[in-house]
This record gives C-alpha cells, sequence and structure tokens, in this order.
C-alpha cells in the first residue's frame, strides 16, 4: 500500500513528455495476439494494467518483453486460450481479449469482468456483436464461454451503444472474419484510430476508424507489426488541469492537439492561456480559474469522461458555479467526499455534480478509490495549502507512468512513501 506525501502551493513550470496511451496499448496488446509472430510496440507506458495485460499474453502462450518504453510480443505457436480469472479481476477492460482470443483459437475462456469502482462494466454490447460474427457464447457462475464453430462470419453490426471496448473488440474479430464486416454506432475514440492503423500494418483491411461506421475487409492471417502507441490524452488534461489549478507555465510535448479539443475549451473558458500546434501545448495560468457554466461527459468527440474527475479538481478551488453531468458510468463520484474533506464545496445527485469554488483547499488526508478519481485527489492537494498523503496509490499507478516524477520534473512537491 504506497501514498503520495504532497505539499501545496508550489507553482508548476517546466517542459513534460506525456506518455503512451493507456487505453490505445490495451487493445493493440489484445490485437498482437492474434497477429503470426512478433509485434513490437513503442511508446508503451510502465502502468499496473499494461504489465496485467502482458501477464494474460503470457498466459495464453505469448512471448512478451520490455526494453524502456518498446514491448515485443511473440504469438508464435499460440494456440492456449483460457484467461485466469485472476488476471480478469486485476483488469476491468481484459474482456478486450475474448475476440482476438476467439479468432485465432476458435474459443476464449474467461471469467466475466464483473463491477468495478465506477460501477457494473455490463459486456452485452461485446457479446451481441461476436454473435453477430457467429459466437456461441454462454454465461455461467461468471465464467464467459466464447466459441465460432462455423468460423468467423463477416456481418453488418449495430452497436446500440457506441462502446469503445465492444467497438474494439468487434474490429479485431472482425479482421480475419470472411468477407466485409460493418460496425455501425461505432466509437470515435483516437484509440480505435490507433488500433486500426495497427490492424493494417499487421495485413487487415480497416476503414473508416474514428468515424460511426467501421468496414472491415478480412483477411486471412495477420502478421506481427511494429506500430508506436498514440500519446494519453487524459494524462495529457491532467497535467494541464494541474497547471489551471495550482498556476505557473507548462509546456506539454508528444501529444495530438486534436485530442483534447473539448479540454482546451474548458481550460480557455477558466482563463488560461494556451499556445498550441499540433503536437505540443504551452498552458499558462496566473490567476484564479474561472468555474465553467455546465459541461456534460459524452462519447468522443464530446467532453471525455476520464477527464471529469481532473476538471472538477480544478473547479473546486475556481471563481463561480459549475454543474457536471456524468452520462457515461454510474458511480463517478467516489473521490468527490474526499475533495469535501479537504474543504471543498461539492454537492452531488444522482450524476450531477454541482461545484461551489472555494479560495483555497486545506490539505487533509486522503484515499484513492479509482484511477482518475485518485489522481484527481492528488491535483487538489497540489493546490491546498499545508501538506497531506494520498493513499491507495496502486489506483493511480494503473494509468500514469510514474506519477509523481512527473509533476516533481515541474516543480510540485510530491514524494511516493
Ligand atoms: C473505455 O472503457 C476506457 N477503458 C475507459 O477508461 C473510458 O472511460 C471508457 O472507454 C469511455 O470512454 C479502456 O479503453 C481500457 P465503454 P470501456 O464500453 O470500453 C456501457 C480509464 O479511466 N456498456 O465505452 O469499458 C458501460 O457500462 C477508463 O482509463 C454497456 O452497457 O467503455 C458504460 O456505461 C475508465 N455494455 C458505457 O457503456 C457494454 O457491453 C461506456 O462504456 C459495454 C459498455
Amino acid at each position: 500500500m504506497s501514498a503520495f506525501k504532497i505539499t501545496g502551493g508550489r507553482k508548476l513550470h517546466g517542459d513534460l513528455n506525456v506518455q503512451g496511451a493507456k487505453n490505445s496499448v490495451l487493445p493493440l496488446l489484445a490485437a498482437c495476439f492474434l497477429c503470426e509472430g512478433q509485434s513490437i510496440l513503442h511508446n508503451c507506458p510502465k502502468l499496473s494494467d499494461v504489465n496485467a495485460a502482458l501477464d494474460i499474453l503470457e498466459c495464453l502462450g505469448c512471448r512478451c518483453k520490455r526494453e524502456g518504453t518498446t514491448v515485443t510480443v511473440d504469438s508464435q505457436n499460440c494456440d492456449m486460450f483460457e484467461v485466469p480469472e485472476c488476471l480478469m479481476r486485476e483488469m476491468r477492460s481484459s474482456i478486450i481479449f475474448m475476440g482476438a482470443v476467439a479468432a485465432r483459437t476458435g474459443k476464449a475462456l474467461m471469467s466475466l469482468p464483473g463491477g468495478c469502482e465506477l460501477g457494473p462494466r455490463p459486456i452485452d454490447i461485446h457479446i451481441e456483436a461476436l454473435k453477430k460474427m457467429g459466437a456461441v457464447i454462454e454465461c455461467e457462475s461468471g465464467k464467459l464461454i466464447c466459441e465460432f464453430p462455423e468460423g468467423i462470419k463477416a456481418a453488418d453490426i449495430y452497436l446500440r451503444f457506441p462502446s469503445v471496448g465492444a467497438t474494439e473488440n468487434a474490429m479485431i474479430t472482425a479482421t480475419v472474419a470472411s468477407g466485409t464486416t460493418v460496425i455501425r454506432n461505432a466509437a470515435k475514440e483516437p484509440e480505435i484510430i490507433d488500433l486500426a492503423g495497427f490492424l493494417n500494418k499487421a495485413g487487415a483491411c480497416v476503414l473508416g476508424a474514428g468515424t460511426d461506421t467501421v468496414t472491415v475487409i478480412g483477411a486471412h492471417k495477420l502478421y506481427g507489426c511494429e506500430h508506436t502507441v498514440m500519446p494519453d490524452r487524459i494524462v495529457a488534461a491532467t497535467c494541464m488541469y494541474a497547471v489551471a489549478a495550482v498556476g505557473g507555465r507548462v509546456r506539454l510535448k508528444n501529444i495530438e492537439t486534436e485530442h483534447l479539443l473539448p479540454i482546451i475549451s474548458t481550460l480557455t473558458d477558466a482563463g488560461c492561456n494556451l499556445e498550441y500546434d499540433g503536437h505540443q501545448i504551452v498552458i499558462v495560468s496566473h490567476s484564479r480559474p474561472h468555474n465553467f457554466d455546465t459541461v456534460s461527459t459524452q462519447p468522443y468527440p464530446g467532453f471525455p469522461t476520464d477527464a471529469g474527475p481532473l476538471l472538477i479538481a480544478m473547479s473546486s478551488v475556481s471563481k463561480g458555479t459549475g454543474v457536471f453531468i456524468e452520462n457515461i458510468f454510474d458511480r463517478r463520484f467516489g473521490y468527490i467526499d474526499e475533495l469535501n474533506r479537504m474543504g471543498a464545496n461539492i454537492k452531488t445527485v444522482g450524476r450531477v455534480a454541482i461545484i461551489s469554488g472555494v479560495r483555497h483547499l486545506d490539505a487533509a488526508n486522503v484515499c484513492a478509490a479509482d484511477l482518475r478519481g485518485g489522481a484527481a485527489l492528488a491535483v487538489a492537494l497540489m493546490a491546498s495549502h499545508g501538506t497531506a498523503t494520498v493513499k491507495n496509490t496502486e489506483y493511480i499507478d494503473r494509468g500514469y507512468d510514474g506519477f509523481e516524477h512527473t509533476f516533481a520534473n515541474i516543480g510540485a512537491d510530491i514524494t511516493r512513501i
């Protein structure tokens, strides 16, 4: 059980390189299983979720190697199809392996992902999509068995909700289906585009990624390839909201600015000064931010649910009152009680949070209970008066590669204890 000790009030200055995207590297690693031979992924962040995905690949017979931020996956002669429950439990999003494993071996045996800190994590959209391609899926006593008794058939699939994971599972499976698959109402997140880029390098033919209709012309086989993971837009958002909350001037490098437009809009409204080109942003904040009016989370290109806790951390010390509406997950406000322990003035009703900004927060010892909420507590402590700790940093380590180093390198007083 580790914790961060943070002394607030230190302005942030300097340059930082944003890590590779957790929510891209996880589906990419699943896709590596489907590719015959060796795949090389550059810009892979060192995260516990990535380690869990590599453990799953090793369990399935792959040989994985990490050298710095380059990960190599050799899936030669892989014919295992069972993901053990302990590993499924370690990472909620491991359902992303279902399509790749069943597509390669004809069968996938895994446990249901169950719920997580954000609420139930249903997989009905994943199941419906794969059934359309000929999968027979049984769920009994927490186990999921997915088989393609007559091979993988191309299909015309409509997702009832643009689920990121279900879009990824369907795309990966469709790459080796016989014929052309169309996925309608597909998720448009940048991570979908990154996955399509990898799959096409591996010999697939994926068209329309990033739009609501993805077309996949089935190939016979995919082969290992080399790919660089896209930058993590939520880590970039975390750093920018921290600067807005604490003050200072920070240059973020190795980003895709167009992935951050909803974030940039809230920061400009807050009174920050942003200068940016396609791959870097300089954010300057010299005064207390203004609160936003209303923000509601939406699938991409709307405001991303994962950036919500970080926006709220900034909002808690802003001038004015903001109304935040969470439309994606049931339980995304677990960290707000902890923010209020620091003197924030936030009321929640269902999926709505009303944030009345206060002039400053008072450092108080708090506990992380999910990935982005934990990061928001750390940002709030950086903006507070005094010294305190954030416990359960294991949650933060799931998505941030060296959180404490990233912020210490730009002037924050943060150490891991
Ligand atoms: C991905 O989760 C991300 N995780 C999440 O990031 C992110 O918050 C989410 O997309 C939304 O952008 C990864 O990519 C590994 P969804 P995913 O399927 O794919 C419901 C983080 O902090 N749903 O788009 O699981 C679901 O309950 C994490 O980095 C169904 O009802 O998200 C949720 O309410 C948290 N049935 C909504 O759709 C299904 O079959 C969006 O889920 C699937 C999803």
